[in-house]
Formats: C-alpha cells, sequence, structure tokens
C-alpha cells in the first residue's frame, strides 16, 4: 500500500516541531526541503531520527557531476531513506549519484518535470513548442532508470506509465496531492489521494493539504483513510 510523506515547508525547527506535535504519531515519514534544510540543517534530521521519523530530504540536486556524488556522500552519511536529484542534470549526473549512493541505505530519486509546470511553462523553458508533459516525464525516466537512478518523482497522472515501463521496483513518488475540495495553490498536475494510491505510487507527499488544515493530524488520517480504501 502507498505511504504518506509529509512535506515540513516551514520556516525553522521551532515551526517544524510545532507541526509534528500537532500531527501526532501517524506522521512517520518526513519530508525535509530547501526551506526547512537551509534553515535548521543536518541537525533537525538528525532530531527527527532521534525521534523515530524517517527522513526524505528533498534537496533537488542539480550540478556537476562530481558536486552531486558528493552531496550524495554527505546525505548518505546523515541516513536519510530518500534524496531528490533533477534528472535534467543529465545522464552523467545521474550515473555519478547512483553511484555515489550504491552501497549506502539511502534510495535516490530524480525529479523529471516539476509539477507547478504545464506544457506552456515547459516550452517557455525548453524554447521549443510545447511538448506533451507525459512523454517528456516517460522520456526523461528512460534516462532515469538507464543511470541506475531507484525512481522518479512525477505527478500521479504519468505513475501508471511510469508503473507499466519499469515495473514493481521501481519507486514513484507523487506530490501534488489534493484532497477533493483542497485549494490547488500553485500545483498544475494535481491528483486526490485515491487517484494517487491507484495510480500505483509507492508513496504520496502531502504538503499544505494536512500542514495548512486546521487540524493537521485529522487531516492526515482522512488522507490515510482515503489510501487505505483505495488499496482494496
Ligand atoms: O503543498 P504541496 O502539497 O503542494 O507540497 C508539495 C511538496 O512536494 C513541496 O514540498 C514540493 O517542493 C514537493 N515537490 C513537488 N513537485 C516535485 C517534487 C517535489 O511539488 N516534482
Amino acid at each position: 500500500m502507498a505511504e504518506v510523506i509529509i512535506a515540513l515547508d516551514v520556516p525553522g525547527a521551532d515551526e517544524a516541531r510545532a507541526l509534528l506535535g500537532r500531527i501526532g504519531d501517524l506522521g512517520d515519514f518526513y519530508k525535509v526541503g530547501l526551506e526547512l534544510y537551509t534553515r535548521a540543517g543536518p541537525d533537525f534530521v538528525q532530531e527527527l531520527h532521534r525521534a523515530g521519523k524517517r527522513v526524505f530530504l528533498d534537496l533537488k540536486l542539480h550540478d556537476i557531476p562530481n558536486t552531486v556524488a558528493s552531496a550524495v556522500r554527505a546525505a548518505a552519511d546523515l541516513d536519510v531513506d530518500l534524496l531528490t536529484i533533477h534528472a535534467a542534470g543529465g545522464p552523467a549526473m545521474l550515473q555519478a549519484a547512483a553511484d555515489a549512493a550504491s552501497g549506502t541505505g539511502l534510495r535516490l530519486l530524480a525529479v523529471t518535470v516539476l509539477t507547478s509546470l504545464d506544457a506552456d511553462a515547459l516550452s517557455e523553458v525548453w524554447g521549443r513548442p510545447a511538448p506533451d508533459v507525459s512523454a517528456e516525464v516517460r522520456r526523461l525516466t528512460g534516462m532515469v532508470r538507464d543511470a541506475g537512478v531507484d525512481g522518479v518523482v512525477c505527478s500521479a497522472g504519468e505513475a501508471p506509465r511510469v508503473r507499466t515501463d519499469h515495473g514493481r521496483d521501481f519507486l514513484v513518488v507523487t506530490p501534488g496531492i489534493r484532497p477533493t475540495g483542497t485549494d490547488v495553490g500553485d500545483q498544475r498536475r494535481v491528483a486526490t489521494p485515491a487517484e494517487a494510491a491507484r495510480a500505483g505510487a509507492d508513496y504520496l507527499v502531502l504538503g499544505r493539504a494536512v500542514t495548512r488544515a486546521e487540524k493537521p493530524g485529522a487531516a492526515l488520517a482522512s488522507v490515510l483513510a482515503e489510501v487505505a480504501a483505495a488499496a482494496v
């Protein structure tokens, strides 16, 4: 069954601790992203580990192969479970990252196309007519798999295709999750928890729909129930 990861998109350690307290024991896997890591760093990752939580370090690394490989080794030393890199860094960077993670407990995920980008935004970035986003995700995923990276981050809409192409042991992580009735915000390619679970995602990343809910613990409980119901 798909697992839920909560995105700790908060300014610092104090806010993250407060959120953890409001979410309670139901939350056991947390994503530390650029904002929180920049403020609270490895100390806060270790604090999460001491509290028995698993950590997804979402740094979306994108640099020359040597620099990314060194950062992957540093993340592996932190004992995090998951780390993101950008597929757009290219085959040499992906391969260097995969080699650096090999033999450690760290599983690497490549971001294919950010879920905040739609076809129009992509065509602006790439400077060519609006490409089909799914085709682009599929092409990039093939490159990621060939480089030996463990999985991808993609939208729930693209997840079934990734599953069909690459099978069960390739990790699929889907952000852009919006329970019915919640605000879409800046995301473009969104899905409900049930849709993402049925699409074959291993992990659903839940951000604002849980963290900005009036009762985050209750919001998470309802997402978990929806995922469980979708699995039967
Ligand atoms: O608040 P929301 O549910 O939109 O948060 C989604 C989280 O997933 C954010 O932390 C964002 O950085 C992350 N993410 C994403 N799209 C990707 C990779 C990660 O939205 N392709």
